[in-house]
Order: C-alpha cells, then sequence, then structure tokens
C-alpha cells in the first residue's frame, strides 16, 4: 500500500487520525500536512513525512502531496470559505498520483430542503472530488458528542439555562473519537472506494435530553429554553457573533456565524440529524460511543 496523507494534521481531528495510522501503519507511509509543520512536531520521531500545505496557495501542494495514494481531506474551519480550499486540495492530490480521497463531511449534506448552511461547502466539496476522478469515501458525520460534552455543556451548567431552537428534534450524536477510527479503517482496508457513511452514535437523542443527562451527571439545573430562529439569532447578536460567514473577522475572536448555528439549530428541528446507522461498528468492528460515556469523560472540565 502506498503512502497515506493526512491533512489538517496539527486540528483535533487530523491529530488523532495520525495517531490512529501510526498504530496501524508505519510512519514512512505517512504525510501529514499542516500551513505550519512546527506544530506537527511530535511526529517527527515517528518517521512520518512532515509536510506544508496551505490550501489557499495551490503553488505549496504538488510537493506536498507527492507519492501519496491515499489521503484523508479534513474539511477547514470557517464555513463559506471553504469549497476553493478543498477543490484545490482534491485536485492537486489527485495530480500527484492519489487515488482515493476520504473526506470528513456531514450527516444528513444530500437531504433535500435541509437548511442547515454547514451543509452546502461539504455538498459542494463532495461534488468537487467526484469531479476529480478518484474514488471517494466520504465521511458524513453527525454532531459531535464532544461538542455537546463540551462546548454545550459547559456554558449550559453555567448560566442553569440554555436558549435553543431545536425543539425536539433528535440527533444521533457520534464520539469524534469513533469518527477518527472510521476514517483510519476506510484508508487502511480495502472496498470503501465510492461510498458514502452516515456515522451516528448508538441513539438518536433531541437536545433537551442530552441537557438533561448532563444536568443529571452534574447534579445542576440546566433549563432548556425553546426559542425561535428569531429569537435564537437576538441571543448571538447580543454576545458580538458574525451573523453571517462573510462578517466574520479573519484570525478575529468568533470564527463562525450565527447563521450557521440558527439553520444548524432548524436542521435538527426539522428532522435532518434524525437517523442512527451502524457504518462506526461495521467499519471499526467496535460499537460506537454514546452520549453518556463521552460526557464522562469531560466532566471533570464541567464547572462545580
Ligand atoms: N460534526 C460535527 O459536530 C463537527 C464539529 C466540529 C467540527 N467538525 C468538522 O470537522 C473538521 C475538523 O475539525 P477539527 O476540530 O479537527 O478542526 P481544527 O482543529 O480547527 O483543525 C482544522 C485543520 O484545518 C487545517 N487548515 C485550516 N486552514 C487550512 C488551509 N488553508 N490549508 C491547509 N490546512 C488548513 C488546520 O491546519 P493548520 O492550521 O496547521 O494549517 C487544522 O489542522 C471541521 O472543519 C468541521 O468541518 C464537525
Amino acid at each position: 500500500m502506498g503512502k497515506i496523507i493526512v491533512t489538517g494534521a496539527s486540528g483535533q481531528f487530523g491529530n488523532a487520525a495520525a495517531k490512529l495510522l501510526l498504530q496501524s501503519v508505519p510512519g514512512e507511509d505517512l504525510i501529514l500536512l499542516s500551513r505550519t509543520p512546527e506544530k506537527l512536531a511530535e511526529f517527527e520521531a515517528s518517521g512520518a513525512q512532515i509536510r506544508c500545505a496551505d490550501f489557499d496557495d495551490p503553488l505549496s501542494l504538488p510537493s506536498a502531496m507527492e507519492g501519496g495514494e491515499r489521503m484523508l481531506l479534513i474539511s477547514t474551519a470557517r464555513v463559506g470559505t471553504r469549497v476553493g480550499q478543498h477543490t484545490n486540495a482534491a485536485q492537486a492530490a489527485v495530480a500527484a498520483g492519489v487515488r482515493q480521497i476520504a473526506y470528513t463531511s456531514l450527516f444528513g449534506v444530500d437531504a433535500p430542503g435541509n437548511p442547515a448552511i454547514v451543509k452546502n461547502d461539504h455538498l459542494a466539496t463532495e461534488i468537487a472530488i467526484r469531479e476529480t476522478g478518484a474514488e471517494y469515501t466520504f465521511l458524513r458525520d453527525s454532531q459531535y458528542a464532544e461538542a455537546v460534552a463540551a462546548a454545550m455543556a459547559i456554558p449550559a451548567l453555567q448560566h442553569g439555562a440554555k436558549p435553543d431552537n431545536c425543539g425536539d428534534g433528535k440527533v444521533g450524536f457520534v464520539s469524534r473519537d469513533d469518527c477518527v477510527a472510521v476514517a483510519a479503517g476506510v484508508l487502511t482496508q480495502d472496498g470503501h472506494g465510492n461510498r458514502a457513511y452516515p456515522l451516528t452514535g448508538p441513539e438518536a437523542l433531541s437536545i433537551p435530553q442530552a441537557m438533561a443527562m448532563v444536568s443529571e451527571m452534574a447534579g445542576k439545573p440546566i433549563q432548556v429554553q425553546q426559542v425561535s430562529d428569531e429569537e435564537m439569532f437576538a441571543y448571538f447578536d447580543s454576545l458580538g457573533v458574525p451573523r453571517h460567514a462573510s462578517d466574520i473577522v479573519p484570525e478575529g475572536p468568533i470564527p463562525w456565524s450565527s447563521e450557521d448555528m440558527v439553520t444548524f439549530g432548524a436542521s435538527i428541528r426539522e428532522g435532518y440529524f434524525d437517523g442512527v446507522t451502524d457504518c462506526v461498528e461495521r467499519i471499526t468492528g467496535k460499537a460506537p460511543r454514546s452520549l453518556r460515556s463521552v460526557l464522562e469523560q469531560y466532566q471533570g472540565e464541567w464547572p462545580v
């Protein structure tokens, strides 16, 4: 098997994927990419090749991709500006000889009518990857259980309340660790070319149910306040969150927009995240982690 490229190896997903891949492939068979290769110093001893790649600078990409046969393309962080970046990366990889691209996409990405604007970038990227002619493996991750355990639970416990526009819509929360394990699996096993895998945890729960679990585990109240999309926008306005991706200040303090969050909530409310699949277990051989198990992992970080 040829070399595996991991983009965004400095990020949360990519770092974990690189570490997991090193358990099953020799370091020499990994190519790890970042705009700042110094961030990857911890991998030097493994023998992995550490290279600089900036998706905004296509000239940096041919040498970064050289020698790769498979690639894990991890979506970059800023919604609304990513399609060109991902397209540059995919095209350069295929020009350098990459034959399979696994991409971190989104659950429900191709569901007609899904209002979550975050899906637009993912869908356009999936199309761009297909157009390269490489074999594709789309990892359509549901919402991460880690996001509930940290970004959602901590402020909710601090304030004893959580404004929310998700209604009783359910989400098959999935652990990022399980998504990482699937990514490693599809890159090291045969038979995953031209497949799209919706990745979920073992059960679908609503946000009020998830917050009730957090509240019970922490022994502190959380009141979920059901609000309209307009009220949700007003709440984010009060926190100074930019409304649209185009309003985000580059390198500013808040790299996401309220339009992204509010439409994501509407998507949950309308049922677009309500689903459970067996893809994690089929690909990793292990049952997916429950939300409770991820909450237990993060419980020590919660306010007392
Ligand atoms: N399903 C969910 O609930 C959920 C939740 C959170 C995130 N996600 C998705 O998962 C993705 C990865 O999450 P994460 O937590 O690992 O994000 P992260 O820690 O912010 O990592 C993003 C990576 O992208 C790389 N990157 C950014 N801009 C780049 C560019 N112009 N050229 C090359 N590389 C670039 C960064 O590398 P350098 O800065 O080192 O270049 C970084 O390693 C996110 O983008 C998002 O799409 C999904």
